[in-house]
């Protein structure tokens, strides 16, 4: 298995509770169900018919008129056009069972899809960093693909392939005895040389899927990595290391359909060689007297039907197989838990009485309230004020390896703080853990005094206006993108929210200005501008309190005094956690925390700090130099 190709199986684990769960999603449709059944039972019937029916056609309509002088001919033609009739019930009930499980097959793909994408939505943080992003869009694309082809083409085929055998079988049994002997001794045969060729074939083909795999991972990689590869000019052993996986997939691919392809004649050639042992005993048996010619012949189509779908069933069972286990991954993934939110205070909007106390109103006022229920029903509300404290925090990401070591900290509402400390020290994560991206195991993390377990994570997140530390823009409009924040907001209100973060100027420069669509993460937009966007975006939320962190790509100093500006503004009235790389940024805060190795090392304003001479003067003296 190469490293680029993801472990995927070609046979389910469980093969009965995942073909229970397809079925439960297959029967929403219900009516459909019931009249595909019936349509392959009416093709089936009428496909074994149409060959029973040869036996009266020829021993009662065409042998009698064997020599005659003026045959009459009427109930030859009479018995033709009932034979006609009965081949295009088959066909026209084969085609609509078809069509039938076309609408099937895609309702249920459709409905499978949209619960895994609403699952994907309830899924915590910590699902997206241990897996990786290839194998979860596999299940969308493939793993639903095969699912579908299974549905509405395999399954069908196998359960009227399975029909007709068994009642070509029983009637070739009663049509006479000792030819069917004869057909189902060489069905074994077929059936033998079958599994011998497929065997072989398998491991060939289980090569194929994995270069297929490799390859696949190794193109997207490299698309990814495009502007690294040019950067280190290796073009050239990209390109070699490319045709190397291709090579492979083409031996693989060349054996193993080699072995396929032996299959196909293979079986005809049996087949023919059934058909003709079964002509030579018949017509010993007619010259015998033992049998009648109608017979014969309606004999001799059945053994074709009967042989034909042979080839075909080991194939359909192969495919139904990996179609079930591309299911059990997607089944896997709908039962990945979610996000466990237990919290039952909520955010409403409130104002202020003349006495001083809160009332829960409908409309936005600029005022916020907790809504904390308590055990015997009644309900308290908690002026939102943005007073943020970490008592004791202890947090890894992974069991064993601790993050953050007792981090105990506040920020009084309406205050900055700024986390500075060296990359990979832990400030990212502890603006995670406030936004509850991960749960805190020891200590706690109190918002105006209460617990943020308690709080609701949808209502808890409202209140933070957040700048991630990657920028991440979505498919359409700036003004789209700046409304991501509050999608009531108007034009107006995101506008002034541009402006607010700086903005404005840059994006009225764009060539269709707001209307700009922004397409792959905003790739067509530097990465300050993207910056500058996203703080618009969390601007026009308007939220008590505000997580910044700053990326650390280097910014030209224009743009970097712009952002600045539009943070500082943003930051008027709010609590705000700052992550800065810069001095700049930080030096007003109220108090700059220095981390180091997941621990406080430090705390004060700045001018303290620089006085104390300890870590954050070494972080920043460079900076203060270069000012
Ligand atoms: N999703 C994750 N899973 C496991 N470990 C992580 C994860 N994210 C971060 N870490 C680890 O946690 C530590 C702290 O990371 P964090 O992102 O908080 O650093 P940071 O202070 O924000 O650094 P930077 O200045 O580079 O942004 C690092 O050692 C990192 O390896
Ligand atoms: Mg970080």
């Amino acid at each position: 298995m190469g490293k680029y190709a993801q472990r995927r199986t070609a046979k389910p684990k469980d093969l009965v509770g995942t073909s229970k769960r397809i079925l439960k999603y297959v029967f929403s449709f219900k009516l459909q169900i019931v009249l595909v059944i019936l349509l392959i039972v009416i093709s089936v019937v009428a496909s074994v018919a149409s060959a029973y029916f040869l036996k009266p056609l020829i021993n009662d309509y065409i042998l009698p008129l064997v020599g005659q002088q003026n045959p009459d001919f009427s109930g030859l033609l009479g018995m033709i056009g009932v034979m006609a009739c009965v081949y295009l019930l088959g066909a026209f009930a084969s085609f609509l069972y078809t069509r039938i499980m076309v609408t099937i097959s895609t309702g249920t793909l459709c409905k499978i899809r949209m619960d895994l994408f609403a699952r994907l939505q309830k899924l915590p943080i910590q699902y997206y960093d241990t897996h990786v992003h290839g194998d979860i869009m596999s299940r969308f694309t493939n793993d639903t693909d095969t699912l579908r082809q299974m549905l509405s083409m395999t399954l069908p085929q196998m359960i009227q392939t399975i029909l007709s055998v068994t009642i070509t079988a029983i009637i070739m049994l009663v049509l006479n005895l000792q030819l069917s002997l004869i057909v189902f001794g060489m069905l074994v045969v077929m059936i033998l040389s079958i599994y011998f060729v497929t065997s072989r074939g398998q491991r060939f083909f289980k090569q194929v899927q994995e270069a297929m795999g490799d390859l696949n991972g190794y193109a997207e990689e490299m698309i990814e990595g495009q502007r690294v590869i040019k950067v280190f000019c290796r073009e050239a052993i990209i390109k070699k290391g490319f045709n190397d996986i291709n090579e492979r997939l083409r031996i693989a691919g060349q054996t193993s359909q080699g072995c396929m392809q032996v299959l196909m004649p293979l079986m005809a050639n049996l087949s023919y060689v059934t058909y003709a042992i079964c002509a030579a005993v018949g017509a010993m048996m007619s010259i015998n007297g033992n049998l009648d010619i109608g017979t014969i012949v309606s004999f001799l189509e059945y053994s074709r039907t009967f042989s034909r779908p042979i080839t075909q069933v080991s194939n359909q069972f192969n495919y139904i197989m990996a179609a079930l286990a591309g299911a059990e991954r997607v089944f896997t993934l709908l039962d990945m838990p979610p996000e466990v939110d237990e919290g039952n205070v909520t955010l409403v909007y409130a104002k202020k009485n003349a006495d001083g106390s809160l009332q829960e109103v409908e409309k936005r006022t600029g005022m916020w309230a907790w809504k904390v229920p308590h055990s015997d029903g009644s309900t308290e509300l908690v002026e939102l004020k943005g007073d943020v404290r970490f008592e004791h925090v202890v947090f890894g990401y992974e069991p064993n390896k601790i993050v953050l070591n007792d981090i105990s900290l506040y920020a009084k509402p309406g205050q900055k703080i700024a986390f500075v400390g060296s990359t990979g020290a832990g400030k990212t994560t502890i603006t995670n853990l406030i936004n509850r991206f991960y749960d805190v195991p020891d200590g706690k993390i109190r918002y105006d005094g209460i617990n943020i377990n308690k709080i609701k994570k949808a209502d808890l997140r409202r209140s933070l206006g957040v700048v991630l530390q990657d920028t991440n823009l979505f498919s359409g409009t700036v003004l789209d993108n700046i409304r991501y924040g509050k999608l009531d907001a108007t034009d107006e209100e995101c506008i002034a929210a541009a402006k607010l973060a700086n903005a404005d100027a840059f994006i009225r420069k764009l060539p269709q200005g707001y209307n700009t669509m922004l397409e792959g993460n905003g790739g067509n937009l530097s990465q300050g501008q993207r910056q500058l966007l996203s703080i618009a975006r969390a601007a026009v939320a308007d939220p008590p309190v505000l997580i910044l962190d700053e990326a650390t790509s280097s910014i030209d100093t224009r743009t970097e005094h712009l952002i600045e500006e539009g943070m500082d503004k943003l930051m008027e009235g709010r609590t705000v956690f700052v992550i800065a790389h810069r001095l700049s940024t930080v030096r007003n805060s109220n108090a700059i925390l220095v981390l180091e190795h997941g621990q406080i090392i430090e705390r004060g304003d700045h001018q303290s700090l620089i006085a104390e001479k300890g870590k954050y003067y070494q972080l920043y003296t460079g900076a203060l130099e270069l000012e």
